[in-house]
């Protein structure tokens, strides 16, 4: 595709280079010429063609028009409907390193204010796109008000649907109490959050007219206030459906750069495409040859006086602190707190130290999002930082180009100063880009002009054995003058006398046997000091994490901490043959995993960190925390961990046939393959196990990370679930926690990725991306017949509407699985998928229906109650009659259960009662 791509701007490039011809449109071609003079920014806010303001070749089409308004303070940007407010930034600067697809969205808001007015039996509010260009991706909306319904006009199925009843019962509530809790006491929230281009909003009071002026009556009553918390906007190019489109008509062909290519539209298939510079490449990808090698180093301070400090942390060119001081916007830094020496990279990343000469700086990292995945998203500069955890030194590079590419623009080259050179920075994953260096005999910043310093090295005692002298970059040495001699201790030229000479060898001889001796011992002593300080840090790191491990095992239940053993650092040497490389099972988000054999032949894997961070630390001792406590059939058993290292160690059951994801898309590599049966059994496994954590008694688990790939099949291909080590422990009256975002891209719920609220339903969208992997067998973000990825709960959500459920799902279940199986699964997945949290069914609900199929099942091995010997509430104040583990068996405790907990995911009987009431 790319060389199509630039194939085509070559094209073009030879199209508008014809000079003069007649009737040729400046405009076809957009340029940085073209758009010379139109502006990029309003107020603080940045965004850049196909976006514009002003004339009318500075922006693609009138859907891109957008208008500044400069009178307000500060200036506002504005959609042409002069309604929809441009809230962040526009990026229109993407690259696609890792994938061929693009998701474009824009932070909007559009706030509105309806007077109420006496008499009035309806009010409206109605919403469009501004413009074909774009779409709703999603909407939070607070309403404040008092007593009135709020319906929404469903255009598709002609009815209205009510989403809210605000009412005021308190006569005196004011608009800022109301707004704190939104929750139909004088301000309710509605979310939107299907692609729309419009939407219509109904208000409908609930007695009509009579307004009364009431004396303490509060301003709530006169309005409806709609304000956005978090609305985007998504957008693309139009003019043709998708890239496989484009090529059949390339007018007006949006990706205009060479060294650009088409992207589809990644949440709105079919509607639109975009455009991004090719890996390696970075620019407007809609501006003719404007993707082009990295050249975002200017080379020169453009300011005079810039302050080069921050605290103690000298900040030299070419990283700056204020603007027109640095070289580059990846070397912006910013010095929160001079006095302590605060200087940010960025908020999850803090400069401590910055070393030009060996192109190094020590950065602490606190990181917001773990999964690499993330980066996919925004990415307008070239990667010029190269660090892996464990060091908190981080190498740089100036540009990611060779030397022999900065030495051709030389007003981009970074090593100005004379007597400095050029040095490429490599790192594992490859060639990252250049740094500079002054050549030998000199020292200082070669990034500035004359930067570069002789080194004095005469002032180095004893370089020469006689006379020093130093020359610009170099030195050489010159025997003693006449009658003197050089005399070894003194270290220079002294006059020659035999006396001397002989009391100098005796001292010299005695004084080099006394070196000799003293470093022995010196050498003896650090020995013994680095053994004695390896211990004391075992010890050390023993108990901060015990203490940590403790106290939160403590807090949580006083006799949990029993079951887990604790390993010793030797031992685990031992059992993995030292953490031999060939032993490692896996690499996850979090740590390398080891395959390891104790000393009582238990097989066992051990995961290891690779970053050690407080914050790890702090979720390592809150997996063990978790899993300590657990003991389900379907949770893999963690057998203990070892708290002398760093960051503790943890030891868990081996579960030798892999995870799920391995099994279902290993592909023909493998001739084993799961039979549907199998597949139903683990959903329903899985289920289990996620239920149990969501409904526990007292605390709930959220798993965070649920994917094929975490759900791991034993010797009897029984589905364990793993990886809690992102999994938050909430109590059971909390309905959401506001975290950093974690996840993996495919399974991660977009209501979690934009509100950063997680609630249980987050791991009900995940486990429905799982049910959509076991019918279609395909990946979460797979490759598709036309060469694109696509994100497979997208595509089945939207199969699932234009073709019958038989003709999508994968061969083997279409042969293995009845119809009403297909259609059940098949819509419990869809379910799970709803993009409102609240629309999902619980775990539990999708364990029933789920265990309902199974039960179903003709000739199916019945193992269910075998599955349901569930040992223990999780966490439960574990109280009177049981102080073991609670091992129940069907048949004879559905009394004890009953008197549990309802919400716990036990009785089977229970489970078909409440099966009837989950909707189809
Ligand atoms: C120039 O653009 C106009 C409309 O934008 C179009 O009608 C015309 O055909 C174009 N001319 C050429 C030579 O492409
Ligand atoms: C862009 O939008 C503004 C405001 O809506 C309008 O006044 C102007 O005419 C538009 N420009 C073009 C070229 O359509
Ligand atoms: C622009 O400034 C406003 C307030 O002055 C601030 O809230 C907002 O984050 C800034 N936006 C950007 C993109 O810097
Ligand atoms: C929607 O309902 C209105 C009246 O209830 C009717 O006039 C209109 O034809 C309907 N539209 C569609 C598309 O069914
Ligand atoms: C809305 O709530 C009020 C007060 O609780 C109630 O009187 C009214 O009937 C409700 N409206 C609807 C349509 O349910
Ligand atoms: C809703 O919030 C108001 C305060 O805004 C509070 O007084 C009321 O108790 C809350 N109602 C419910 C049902 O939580
Ligand atoms: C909107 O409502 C939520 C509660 O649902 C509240 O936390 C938030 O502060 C409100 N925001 C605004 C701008 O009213």
């Amino acid at each position: 595709m790319s060389t199509f791509s630039s194939a085509f701007s070559l094209l073009l490039l030879a199209a508008s280079s014809v000079p003069g011809s007649q009737g040729m449109n400046t405009t076809s071609v957009p340029s940085a010429e073209t758009l010379n003079g139109c502006p990029r920014r309003c107020g603080n806010l940045t965004f850049d063609y196909p976006f514009g303001v002003g004339s009318e070749y500075c922006f693609r089409n009138p859907d891109f028009n957008l208008t500044c308004d400069n009178a307000a303070q500060p200036p506002r940007l504005f959609f042409q409907d002069g309604l929809i407010e441009v809230v962040d930034n526009i990026d229109v600067i993407a690259y696609g390193r890792t994938s061929n697809y693009l998701l474009m969205d824009i932070h909007i808001d559009f706030s509105q204010a309806i007077s109420m007015t006496p008499g009035s039996n309806v009010y409206n509010m109605s919403w469009k796109a501004p413009g074909r260009s774009f779409s709703l991706e999603y909407a939070m909306l607070n309403i404040t008000g008092c007593d009135f319904d709020i319906h929404r006009l469903d255009q598709n199925r002609n009815s209205t649907l009510r989403l809210c009843n605000v009412t005021c019962p308190d006569e005196a509530i004011t608009e800022e109490v109301a707004r704190q809790n939104c929750n139909g006491t004088g301000c309710c929230t509605i979310e939107l959050d299907e692609r729309l281009t419009a939407f219509q909003l109904q208000f409908v009071p609930h007695s009509k007219g009579e307004l009364v002026t009431h004396s303490n009556r509060s301003s709530l009553r006169d309005m409806i206030n709609i304000t956005t918390v978090y609305a985007y906007l998504l957008w693309s190019i139009v003019d043709q459906p998708t890239c496989a489109s484009t090529r059949g008509n390339m007018t007006n062909y949006a990706c205009a750069s060479s060294n650009s290519k088409c992207f589809d539209n990644y949440f709105t298939p079919n509607l639109g495409y975009l455009c991004g510079c090719d890996s390696g490449y970075w620019g407007n990808p809609y501006l003719l040859n404007d993707c082009q090698r990295d050249r975002g180093y200017i080379p020169a301070q453009q300011k005079a006086n810039c302050s080069r400090s921050c605290g103690n942390i000298s900040v030299p060119f070419p990283f700056g602190l204020e603007d027109g001081c640095f070289a580059r916007k990846l070397f912006k830094l910013n010095c929160t707190n001079a006095t302590s020496s605060s200087l940010q990279f960025d908020d999850e990343k803090q400069v401590t130290h910055i070393n030009i000469e060996e192109g190094l700086v020590s950065i602490r990292y606190t990181p917001r999002y773990e999964q690499q995945e993330f980066k996919v998203f925004v990415s307008e500069q070239p990667e010029l930082y190269i660090g892996s955890g464990e060091s908190s030194s981080v190498q740089w590079a100036v540009a990611n180009l060779t030397c022999q590419e900065a030495k051709q623009n030389s007003s981009g080259y970074a090593c100005v100063s004379i007597n400095s050179t050029c040095l490429g920075v490599n790192s594992i994953d490859g060639y990252i880009g250049y740094r500079c260096k002054c050549m030998p005999g000199f020292e200082g910043n070669p990034y500035v002009q004359n930067g570069c310093k002789d080194i004095d090295e005469c002032k180095i005692p004893g370089i020469c054995k006689g006379v020093c002298n130093n020359t610009i970059g170099k030195y050489y040495c010159t025997a003693c003058p006449d009658k003197t001699q050089y005399d070894t201790i003194e270290m220079r030229c002294t006059s020659t006398k035999k006396q001397t000479l002989l009391l100098g060898i005796i001292i010299g001889l005695s004084c080099g046997f006394g070196i000799l001796l003293v470093s022995l011992i010196t050498v003896f002593f650090i020995r013994r000091w680095k053994n004695n300080i390896q211990k004391q840090l075992r010890r050390k790191h023993f108990r901060k994490n015990k203490g940590l491990l403790l106290e939160q095992l403590i807090s949580a239940d006083e006799n949990a901490s029993d079951k887990t053993q604790i390993f010793s650092l030797d031992e685990l040497e031992k059992a993995t043959n030292n953490f031999d490389p060939t032993r490692i099972l896996g690499r996850g988000g979090h740590g390398m995993v080891y395959k390891g054999i104790l000393s009582d032949q238990r097989v066992v894997a051990i995961k290891r960190s690779k970053d050690i961070e407080a914050d790890e630390i702090s979720q390592f001792i809150n997996e063990v925390a978790i899993l300590s406590q657990i003991n389900h059939r379907n949770i893999v058993k963690l057998f203990g961990c070892c708290l002398e290292t760093e960051v503790p160690l943890l030891v868990y059951d081996f579960i030798p046939n892999g995870s799920l994801y391995g099994i279902l898309h290993s592909g023909s590599s493998n001739d084993f393959s799961l039979s549907w049966d199998d597949c139903l059994r683990i959903a329903v496994e899985a289920a289990g196990a996620l239920c149990y954590l969501h409904s526990a008694a007292s605390v709930s688990v959220f798993h965070r990370d649920v994917k094929s790939s975490n759900i791991l099949l034993d010797a009897n291909y029984t589905a364990k679930v793993s990886d809690f080590g992102a999994s938050r422990l909430v109590p059971i009256d909390q309905t959401h926690v506001v975290t950093n975002v974690q996840g993996t891209f495919g399974y991660l719920d977009p209501e979690y990725y934009h509100t950063g609220q997680l609630n249980e339903k987050s791991d009900v969208y995940s486990f429905g991306v799982v049910l959509v992997e076991l019918l279609l067998r395909r990946k979460p973000v797979f490759t598709c017949v036309s060469g694109s990825k696509q994100n497979l709960s997208n595509y089945f959500l939207w199969e699932m509407k234009v073709r019958p459920m038989k003709e999508i799902i994968a061969a083997q279940v279409r042969e293995e699985a009845t119809e009403e199986e297909i259609n059940s699964v098949a819509s419990i997945a869809e379910m799970c998928l709803r993009l409102r949290s609240e629309d999902r069914p619980t775990m539990r609900q999708v364990e029933i229906t789920l265990q309902f199929l199974r039960t179903k099942r003709p000739n199916s091995c019945q193992t269910a109650p075998e599955f349901h010997e569930v040992m223990q509430p999780l966490l439960s104040a574990r109280s009177e009659a049981s102080r073991e583990p609670l091992v129940t068996n069907l048949g004879v405790s559905s009394s004890t259960l009953e008197s549990r907990s309802s919400q716990n995911c036990y009785s089977l009987e229970q489970e078909f009662n409440s099966s009837i009431g989950l909707p189809r």
